[in-house]
């Protein structure tokens, strides 16, 4: 099984991007052939600055091989070196009709907060149906914000095929050049909160950031919102910001043994933070040391992304010969 997946370079990652994406990428990499890739390509729709752009991608590397990616067992690359998706994209623009472009919600939103378009941000799908359909792709897991973009690319390789491919038959999505992929919605029922008890998102400036500086992380958590009960009274721990947090850390025992100690009163805010701040560093300490190690470097990072990159052009390269003479092109 061929597992797919792409993030944008767009910042530092928090414990938000953790538990609600990159801890499942992590795990996926033992249920197949994990194929992860940074999309600078779609980052270059917002990042306008040749610096920040390979800084971004840079770190975004460095964020996964900290977090316990393995480069022997998935392939971690840069969408760019790949230059056969550029390509792929191109002629899959040629059977997209206007209508399914005009129609997706990521261009709309945008359009209706007043950013004015230009076509890379329009063709953004197409360029995402050929990252998945280049690599004959099984799965591709994603947040509930990109379902959208899955059923386009679906619809694209349909339309493709069925243009192209006599064999074709949409019914069972066989026989055609271009493979099918599903679609993995991942579980976001648990919208971790940031420290001021909205969704932790960086635009929200609110978010505890994996890889921040010690002194700062720790001021961070102390800095969660909570309300005014006093250290003596019972709190509940079902409304309050940092035990949402706690729960993402702890073991059920001890979840409960704090549960009691909320319930009974007597203990300030301020313990609770210092135990959150303890679990973060516990739980993160290892990967943060790596990540520091990893800055120092650069060289394997880079060949890491090389070596990834190699691997997956084998696939694009096959993919994109059997659409080349599919089309006409060979
Ligand atoms: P941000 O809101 O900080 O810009 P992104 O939109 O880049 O984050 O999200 C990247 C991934 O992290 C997505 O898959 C998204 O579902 C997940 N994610 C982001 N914030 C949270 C959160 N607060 N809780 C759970 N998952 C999140
Ligand atoms: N559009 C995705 C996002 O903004 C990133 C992405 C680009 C992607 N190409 C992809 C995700 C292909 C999955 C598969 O999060």
């Amino acid at each position: 099984m061929r597992i797919l997946s792409g993030v944008q370079p767009s910042g530092k990652l928090h414990i938000g991007n953790y538990f609600g994406a990159i801890r499942q990428f992590v795990d996926l990499q033992h249920k197949g052939h994990g194929l992860y890739f940074i999309a600078d390509l779609h980052a270059l729709t917002t990042i306008r600055n040749a610096d920040t752009m390979r800084e971004l991608v840079h770190d975004v590397a460095r964020n996964f091989l900290a977090l316990g990616l393995d480069p022997v067992k998935a392939t971690l690359f840069r969408q760019s070196d790949i230059a056969e998706v550029a390509e792929l994209s191109w002629v899959l623009s040629t059977v997209t009709p206007m209508g399914l472009l005009e129609r997706a919600h990521s261009y709309k939103d945008k359009t209706a907060r007043g950013i004015s378009p230009d076509h890379g941000l329009f063709a953004y799908p197409v360029l995402m149906a050929a990252d998945i359909l280049i690599y004959h792709s099984d799965v591709v897991p994603v947040g509930k914000d990109q379902k959208q973009h899955l059923e386009i690319t679906r619809d694209i390789a349909v339309k493709f095929n069925t243009t192209y491919c006599p064999g074709f038959d949409p019914a069972t999505g066989q026989g055609g050049v271009l493979k099918l992929p599903q679609p993995m919605i991942m579980d976001d029922t648990a919208v971790v909160p940031g420290i001021d008890g909205e969704k932790m998102s960086k635009s929200y400036s609110n978010t505890i950031d994996l890889f921040g500086p010690e002194k700062e992380t720790r001021k961070r958590i102390m800095g969660i919102k909570t309300d005014s009960t006093p250290l003596e009274s019972p709190k509940n721990p079902d409304t309050c910001n940092v035990f949402a947090l706690l729960k993402l850390f702890a073991p059920p025992e001890e979840l409960k043994e704090i549960r009691a100690l909320y319930e009974k009163g007597g203990v300030g805010y301020g313990d609770f933070k210092r135990r959150l701040a303890d679990h973060f560093f516990a739980t993160f300490g290892p990967a943060r040391q790596r990540y520091e190690e990893l800055g120092n470097n650069e060289d394997y990072v880079n060949q890491v992304l090389k070596d990834g990159a190699a691997r997956a052009r084998e696939i694009a390269v096959r993919v994109t010969d059997d659409v080349r003479r599919a089309v006409g092109l060979r």
